[in-house]
Order: structure tokens, then sequence, then C-alpha cells
């Protein structure tokens, strides 16, 4: 049996959404999975990018680390995991373009089935978190995708996260995710492998 496909795919620009992006990636490989980590480019200009410190060093260090997503990657992928930092309540426009790239495999009814997750963060705690992650389970059920949902079915998440996904509060990006906010990645990663694994192989499951 081959192994479940996870497709990553994130936008971040201070790393916070990137780590946990890795964090997802480690949980779904503990679980059996081929992982494809896939970082979202910039929709801006590198002119306004250097008005804000650090954003261009860090842009081009993700970029050598992480292949743009392509339309390969979604047609590749039995899960598609998204992740988002917080753009005024809502998903950056960064993964939404990728997002709206995929019109042409929905309408070929590519995308059917497969799983669907999501993770991101905000710079404070009631910053939008979980409003960012519903706002994406509207482009999900577009396209789809079997939302999995993180629910309460490990104890990591009677510590941190919410039920719709691994989330982080970075305090203005002066804190990266914390032991507890990997953990609920982890599981998070696994989890999205397991119904994977189960929806393209019903009798392993
Ligand atoms: C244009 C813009 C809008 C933002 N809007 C919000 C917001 O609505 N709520 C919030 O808590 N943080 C907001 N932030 C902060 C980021 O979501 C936060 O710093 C996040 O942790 C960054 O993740 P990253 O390290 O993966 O880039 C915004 C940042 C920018 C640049």
């Amino acid at each position: 049996m081959s192994k479940p496909r996870i497709l990553i795919v994130f936008y971040s620009r201070n790393s916070s959404t990137e780590i946990l992006a890795n964090a997802i990636a480690r949980g779904a490989a503990a679980e059996g999975a081929e992982v494809r980590l896939r970082r979202a480019r910039e929709l801006v200009g590198r002119d306004l990018m250097q008005q804000v410190p650090g954003w261009v060093d860090a842009a081009d260090a993700m970029n050598e680390q992480y292949p743009a997503p392509t339309e390969a990657d979604a047609e590749w992928a039995d899960a598609i995991v998204f992740g988002t930092p917080t753009r005024f309540g809502s998903v950056s426009s960064e993964l939404k373009a990728y997002i709206d790239s995929l019109g042409g495999l929905w309408f070929a009814g590519k995308l059917n089935g497969k799983a669907g997750s999501v993770f991101g963060s905000t710079s404070s705690r009631h910053g939008g978190n979980e409003a960012t992650l519903l706002s994406l389970y509207g482009p999900m059920a577009h396209l789809g995708l079997i939302i999995v949902p993180l629910g309460y079915a490990d104890p990591a998440m009677f510590k941190a996260g919410t039920p719709y996904g691994a989330t982080h509060v970075s305090n203005q990006d002066a804190l990266t995710p914390d032991g507890d906010h990997l953990a609920v990645a982890q599981y998070q990663g696994r989890r999205v492998t397991s119904v994977a694994r189960a929806l393209r192989d019903p009798r392993a499951a």
C-alpha cells in the first residue's frame, strides 16, 4: 500500500506559520505519510517588501527552502493542509491566490473527496485565529474537500490549539509556537494522514 500523500501549503512572513507547518509535516510523517511542504509566494513587489524590515530576507530564505505550490501538487495529494497568518481577521491573500489557482482542478472534479485541513497564526489572542480558519472552510467545501477538524480527540487539544486546526499567537511576532502548540500541530498531521488513508483505501483503515 503506497503512503498517503499530504500537501502542506502555507504562507508565512515571520515563521510562526512555517514552524507549525513543519510540526504538521513531522506528525504526518510519523503516521506514514509522504509529505510535500510548499510556500505560497508574495503578491507584492520587492519595493513594497523592502519597506518592512526583514521581509525580503525572510521571504528569500523560505523560498529557497520550499518550492511554490502548483496545481500538480494539489492533484498529487490525498490531503491538502492550508496554513496562513491572519490578515485583518481572515486568510492571507498569498494563500488565497493559490486556492484560487485551483479552479481548473475544481472544474474537472479532481479535488473531490480528498481530505482538507487548516492551521494559522495571529499576533493577538483574540485577533481572529478561529475566524481565519473558519473562513477557509468555505473554499474547502467548494473544492469538495472532506474537512478534517481536530476535535478534542487528543490530550494536546486540552492545552492549546482550536478544534478547527492548529494555531499560535505570536504577540507581534515576538513568540514562536511552544511545545503545547507544536503538539497540536503534530496531532493534526497524524489525524489528517489517518483520514486521508481511510478515504483513499477504506479497507486498509
Ligand atoms: C496586513 C496584516 C494584517 C494583520 N492582521 C492581523 C489580525 O487581524 N489579527 C492579528 O492578530 N494579527 C494580524 N496580523 C499579524 C499576523 O497575523 C501575525 O503576526 C502572525 O503571527 C504572522 O505569522 P507568520 O509569522 O507566519 O508570518 C496582521 C499582519 C499583517 C501584516
